[in-house]
């Protein structure tokens, strides 16, 4: 008969045995002084990527009529986070938010913004009126449409219309400046032929542009394309361009013209929101209408920010192409995104 012989199981015994007195003689041992109450890497993640900023309004230029672009600037103690081409800021106004595409390079020590007097959304009627020296809150840089090296190729072909017209701006100024490098072509699309933005363009160095008054002018065959414009300027692209980079400027916040009325309840922590919100109106425009504190960032259903529970009712949800980014999961557990969701029926729901 053989003999098994267990070696380690002595040693193993023994640690065991010995792990409460180990541990006690380790923290005897240890340095005594406090945590810190703030660690460096956290305070500089907050310097580089700061939630929300204070901007003071430097410099406001008319373009066009309706049409004006705002610089803002920081204080002088704060350094302006870094963002990339293409990514927007969010602007509040009491409960309202609004995203604005960044239309200087990110090598400038400003952010410039343009704004559309008949924009329907609260924010830009009241950007507009802004004067020099005004403050506003926005937050920090953010979005998800610029170009990577690593994934994109070096030559793209970008669509847009005029709203659109700025995150490819901000592009162009950054292959000029140097802060980025790849070859850009634009193709700017206004049926009126207006091409707000076209001076701007023309004076960007190396970026070449074409101006079409035509949707037929958006080709499928241009390889890995970026789109940036109004909704309907987006889904026109997209029939072309499946596989295209999209970002939806200003998404509709209203659909239709029927306006039932339903109830929707919302729970938020421990309080409790009764309200009616209008079948044509997204959910999240009728919490903002309502101060509900609903969090959202793009209004596209692209960021997932304004993410909440569907505990009862039926809602519509309105996605175009490739632009939900809800997880199988979040469908499955009845999660919506309220900015692209409209009611059919009373509703609940707990954000
Ligand atoms: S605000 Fe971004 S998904 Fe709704």
């Amino acid at each position: 008969m053989k003999r098994l012989v267990i070696k380690s199981f002595k040693d193993d015994l023994n640690g065991f045995l010995n792990l409460v007195p180990n541990r006690i003689k380790a923290i005897n041992e240890s340095n005594a002084d406090p945590l810190p109450k703030e660690y460096g890497v956290n305070a500089l993640a907050l310097e580089l990527h700061p939630s929300e900023l204070e901007l003071t309004v430097s410099d406001t230029t008319e373009i066009t009529d309706g049409v004006r672009i705002l610089s803002l600037v920081p204080d002088k103690k704060t350094v302006l986070p870094f963002f990339r081409a293409g990514q927007s800021i969010n602007i509040k106004n009491e409960s309202f938010s609004t995203p604005f595409s960044i239309l200087s390079s990110p090598g400038s020590d400003k952010y410039e913004i343009a704004v559309f007097s008949d924009n329907k959304d609260n924010v830009s009627r009241h950007l507009y009126d802004l004067q020099i020296g005004s403050k506003i809150r926005t937050s920090g840089p953010e979005g998800f449409f610029y170009y990577i090296s690593l994934r994109d190729k070096n030559t793209i072909t970008a669509f847009c219309d005029n709203q659109g017209a700025p995150a490819l701006i901000s592009m162009a100024k950054s292959i000029a400046d140097k802060t980025e490098s790849y070859s850009l072509k634009i193709v700017y699309f206004d049926k009126d032929s207006d091409y707000i933005f076209r001076d701007i363009l023309n004076n960007i160095p190396s970026v070449s542009a074409e101006y079409v008054a035509d949707y037929s002018e958006i080709k499928a065959d241009c390889g890995k394309a970026f789109v940036s414009g109004t909704e309907s300027f987006c889904e026109a692209c997209i029939q072309r361009l499946p596989d295209a980079r999209i970002n939806i400027v200003n998404p509709k916040q209203c659909s239709g013209e029927t306006t039932e009325e339903f109830q929707c309840t919302v729970t938020f922590r421990d309080k409790k929101f009764v309200f009616t919100c209008k079948s044509n109106e997204t959910l999240l425009s009728a919490f903002e209408r309502n101060s509900v504190p609903s969090a959202a960032k793009c209004k596209a259903g692209e960021c997932g920010y304004c993410r909440c529970k569907l505990v009862e009712g039926q809602v519509e949800t309105v996605n175009i192409h490739s632009v939900d980014s809800l997880r199988q999961a979040d469908k499955k557990y009845n999660f919506i995104h309220p900015c692209r969701s409209f009611a059919k029926s009373d509703l609940i729901l707990a954000l």
